[in-house]
């Protein structure tokens, strides 16, 4: 609250002097014609209370031009300089600007930055605790940041309210399903609390959507890890919201119903609505979305597209050897693979040559082959550990 009303003053305070510099481009011009001055004063006096006072009262309210604020803070160059996606575009789904959440001495979200464009699948990727579901629970208006600012559809994640609320579903890292409801209880519980005008429809709907109208009357306790996933979805579409934040959406998920929400978050994307999404998962980044932010410690530390990224993270050397993998591998500062061939990261071409012959001197070389890196390595050599540690 006490950061709202300084934020308040200080806005009115720069109101006041774009008032306080219109008032002396009239003295000015007044001067011109002296016996005009004393009353042009009066008249000039009067009208720059009324304006200080109108507008502190609009932005007190934070109305109309909360909204102008958005749309500058989205169009105007980013200051933090971690960001390397593409700049905001005022008609953006989510701008994340600046952002940093502090608890205690850690810093679990610095400076960061991020856009989603209308219609765009972007993947959050990075380790435990890198900051991706509290960057999420500040752009659902569930905490308030130290620093910086997040607007979805131009509506400040700080005081979005219920506006915010009906733009946005969210299917939560922890899903919050109580397993002594049924999944059309757990739809019909959320349609009351959406005020839905007719929620028997769209229930049936969500529930055939997400392929659960067969389960509808089991209760949730009973529910596999991939129905809990897709129950969660379901109730996070009830209102039909344009943006989604789907937070690690097929965790605990086996492969085959990874796939199925897969499909079903590939979906949204054609029917037109936001996704953020965070994931563990490199392969889940790649298939789904449109860009990829790569964060580690709250930071970003790449904006790419998926095949971008793979090309900007250089290349792999894969070598086949007879025996000795290990050695090679410490030879040619590489990894020994599942399947025993050993893995160099190169970051150009050139080096390919000295690494294989450093290979030569420890053993014989059966196979040489290059491969461009997967996320998992272009991670590796931006942060010089892999994603699960
Ligand atoms: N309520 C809290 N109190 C104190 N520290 C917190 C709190 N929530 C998160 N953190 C810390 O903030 C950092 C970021 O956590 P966050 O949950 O955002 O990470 P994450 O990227 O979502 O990780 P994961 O992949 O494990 O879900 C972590 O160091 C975490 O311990
Ligand atoms: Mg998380």
């Amino acid at each position: 609250m006490a950061k709202r009303v300084t934020g308040v003053v200080l806005r009115s305070l720069a109101l006041a002097g774009v008032v306080a510099v219109v008032v002396a481009a009239f003295a000015v011009e007044a001067a011109h014609d002296r016996q005009r001055v004393d009353e042009a004063g009066v008249v000039l006096v009067g009208l720059t209370a009324v304006a200080v006072l109108a507008g502190s009262y609009v932005l007190w309210r934070d109305g109309g031009v909360r909204l102008a604020v958005a749309a500058l803070d989205a169009t105007a160059p980013l200051a933090a300089a971690n960001l390397a996606g593409p700049p905001p575009r005022p008609d953006d789904a989510i701008v994340v600007s600046g952002l940093t959440v502090r608890f205690g001495t850690r810093t679990a979200v610095d400076a960061l930055n991020l856009r989603v464009g209308r219609g765009e699948i972007v993947g959050l990727l990075g380790p435990n605790g890198a900051g991706k579901t509290t960057t999420v629970d500040v752009c659902c208006g569930l905490r308030r940041p130290d620093a910086g600012t997040a607007y979805v559809l131009g509506l400040d994640a700080r005081h979005g309210g219920a506006a915010l609320r009906r733009s946005i579903g969210v299917v939560p890292q922890e899903s919050g399903l109580y397993g002594e409801l049924t999944a059309a209880e757990h739809l019909r519980l959320f349609a009351a609390l959406y005020s839905l005008p007719d929620p028997a429809a769209r229930i049936a709907e969500v529930l055939a959507l997400l392929g659960l109208h067969d389960r509808r009357d089991g209760r949730v306790a009973t529910f596999s890890g991939g129905m809990k996933r897709r129950l969660a979805l379901a109730r996070a579409l009830l209102h039909d919201p344009p943006v989604l934040f789907l937070d690690e959406p097929t965790l605990g998920v086996d492969v085959h119903g990874r796939r199925a929400l897969w499909d079903h978050v590939s979906r949204l994307r054609d029917e037109g609505r936001s996704v953020l999404l965070t994931t563990n998962y490199l392969e889940e980044a790649t298939a789904l979305c449109d860009r990829v932010v790569i964060v580690d410690a709250g930071k970003v530390l790449a904006d790419e597209r998926p095949d971008a990224l793979r090309r900007g993270g250089g290349m792999t050397l894969v070598l086949t050897v007879e025996r000795n993998a290990r050695e090679v591998a410490d030879a040619t500062g590489g990894t020994v693979a599942d399947d025993g061939t050993v893995r160099v990261a190169l970051a150009r071409h050139d080096e390919a040559a000295p690494a294989v012959e450093a290979a030569g001197l420890v053993a014989r070389v059966t196979g040489i082959r290059t491969e461009e890196p997967s996320l998992e390595e272009v991670f590796l050599r931006l942060t010089g550990r892999g994603l699960r540690e």
